[in-house]
């Protein structure tokens, strides 16, 4: 027998993907329900061939046996919808960032802490896209070597601030004033994602710190991050600098990241083959090359990861915690 599942906000950017992925990843669905705001009342997504009606979310939407909700919807939409749904029998896998740092509520990158989802109330948080692709790269080695220090550095599509994001680098190179960033994106470089906090940092930098400790179960991590949005639509990069407390050789750093789940290893710098946002686009895996190390410190290695942030950096990751679910 299948399950009811549901999507809330499945007519955004990676509401849209939730169906994709579940379509190909062939989740034993029985029941399926697509939530949005009122403004997309009555429009129409398709399904596995099948057309199905966005409905209002409402605080009764789960008032019918609903097993698994997939939210992408904005953290104050889950703030309200996702313990209604909890306290109604439904497991919520949230790709807001409402729960993330909730000690209640387990954060979950499959390929470095699945053993999280044991202790979970009703409520999944999937991590922030930029975390999600660095701690797949870093969890292989800090197992073995284990993690000193991290700096990030992260250059990031426009896609990770939804439809508006989206929009704004589309219309931008023809001249069309930006609605949803601050700046013009369009031919220009932001360092500014999500608001600016009283330390300086913006919260986009203080998600990667902390989900990065949750997720690694490392809290006293030493880690620094700076966050900065591209012209890109699709992608996130990364420059990520380790360091080790343990000494290592290239080969072991190359050896551990090459046998880790959901990595792809590029790197072949004389055929000039790398990682880049173009490549990854709708591909489920982390992408990751330009490893060498950083001679200016003990034990210490760079490296550049991409990934598609709307797959792998939401969609994909929060189907995959839906299929450990089912298992
Ligand atoms: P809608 O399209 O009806 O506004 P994105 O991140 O791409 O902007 O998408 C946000 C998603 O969250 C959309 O599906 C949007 O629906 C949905 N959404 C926004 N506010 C609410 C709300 N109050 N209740 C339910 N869904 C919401």
């Amino acid at each position: 027998m299948g399950i009811k599942l549901a999507v809330v906000g499945a007519t955004g950017m990676v509401g849209r993907k939730f169906l994709e992925v579940l379509e190909e990843r062939n989740l034993p669905i029985d029941k399926f329900y697509v939530f949005a705001s009122a403004k997309s009342k009555g429009s129409v997504l398709k399904f596995q061939g099948k057309e199905y009606e966005v409905e209002e979310l409402k605080e009764d939407s789960f008032d019918r046996g609903i097993d698994i909700a997939l939210f992408s919807a904005g953290a104050s939409t889950s703030l309200k919808f996702a313990k209604i749904a909890a306290s109604k029998g439904c497991v919520v896998i949230d790709n807001s960032s409402a729960w993330r740092m909730d000690d209640t509520v387990p954060l979950i990158v499959p390929e470095v802490n699945p053993e999280d989802i044991k202790w979970h109330n009703g409520i999944i948080a999937n991590p922030n896209c930029s975390t999600i692709q660095a701690v797949v790269a870093l969890k292989p080695l800090d197992d073995r070597f284990e993690i000193k220090r991290i700096v990030y550095s992260t250059y990031q599509a426009v896609s990770g601030a939804g439809m508006g994001g989206y929009d704004d680098l589309l219309n931008g190179v023809k001249g069309i004033p930006q609605k949803k960033f601050p700046h013009p994106i369009a031919y220009n470089v932001l360092p500014h994602i999500d608001v600016f906090l009283e330390n300086g940092y913006t919260k986009e930098e203080m998600k990667m710190i902390n989900e990065t400790r949750k997720i690694m179960h490392r809290p006293d991590l030493k880690i620094t991050a700076t966050t900065v949005r591209v012209p890109v639509f699709y992608g996130h990069s990364e420059s990520i600098n380790v360091e080790f407390n343990r000494t290592f050789e290239m080969s072991q750093i190359f050896d551990a990241l090459k046998n880790a789940p959901g990595i792809v290893l590029e790197d072949n710098p004389s055929m000039n083959k790398y990682p880049m946002p173009i490549n990854a686009e709708n591909k489920d895996e982390v992408f990751v090359g330009r490893i060498r190390r950083d001679e200016s410190v003990d034990n210490g290695i760079n490296m550049w990861v991409v990934a598609d942030n709307i797959r792998k950096g939401a969609a994909t990751n929060a189907v995959q915690i839906a299929q450990l679910l089912i298992k």
